[in-house]
């Protein structure tokens, strides 16, 4: 079974779910304040299951769409992105929320706020479910943060290894044996 790949269980559905209501209350408020629509982007493939579940607690109008970017992780550490799948609409003046699954080192999402300002978005948000600020390596900061989590390998709630466990309804470490064999 697909659990048996699971040393420890992180983070349970129970907890996802109440987090998701808690931010999603945040997030309405601070957006409803500023007046603003935000449009709301996931990050392929991580963010599905956080971003299906905390829009459903927007209580507001927002778009949303969805952004795959992969990160070349050259010789040198300034992580240049790759835009596999671009957003639908111009950035123009909107404000964006990014949806993310984790913040580890911070390159990705550094790359891709920098990439939505320059095209001339008002300004980018980051939500985030998960954030392992031990392992960060460049500095960026997420505007919402469900759980800070320690540096350990983890998957499920849309986290892979090697693309598997995506599906696993919580957030668990995943065994060694597994990456170790
Ligand atoms: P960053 O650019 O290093 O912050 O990369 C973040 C990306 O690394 C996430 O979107 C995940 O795809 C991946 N990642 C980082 N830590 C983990 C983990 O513990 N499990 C699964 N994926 C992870
Ligand atoms: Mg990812």
């Amino acid at each position: 079974m697909m659990k048996d790949v699971i040393q420890e269980i992180l983070i349970t559905p129970e907890d996802i779910l109440n987090k998701c209501k808690e931010l999603g209350a945040q997030i309405t408020k601070d957006y409803t304040e500023q007046g603003t629509v935000p449009y709301v982007v996931g990050l392929l493939r991580g963010s599905v299951p956080f971003m299906a579940d905390l829009m459903k607690y927007l209580d507001m109008d927002i778009q949303i769409d969805f952004m795959d970017v992969s990160s070349y992780q050259g010789s040198k550490s300034t992580g240049h992105i790759r835009i596999n799948k671009d957003l639908e609409c111009n950035v123009e003046g909107m404000s964006i929320l990014l949806v993310e699954d984790i913040v580890d080192t911070g390159r990705t999402l550094k790359e891709v706020k920098r990439t939505l300002l320059n095209k001339g978005a008002k300004d980018v948000k980051i939500a985030t479910l998960l954030d392992k600020p031990d392992r960060r390596v460049v500095e960026v900061k997420a505007d919402y943060v469900g759980f800070q989590i320690p540096d350990e390998f983890v998957v499920g709630y849309g986290l892979d290894y090697n693309q598997l466990y995506r599906n696993l309804p919580y957030v668990g470490v995943l065994k060694r044996s597994v990456y170790e064999k």
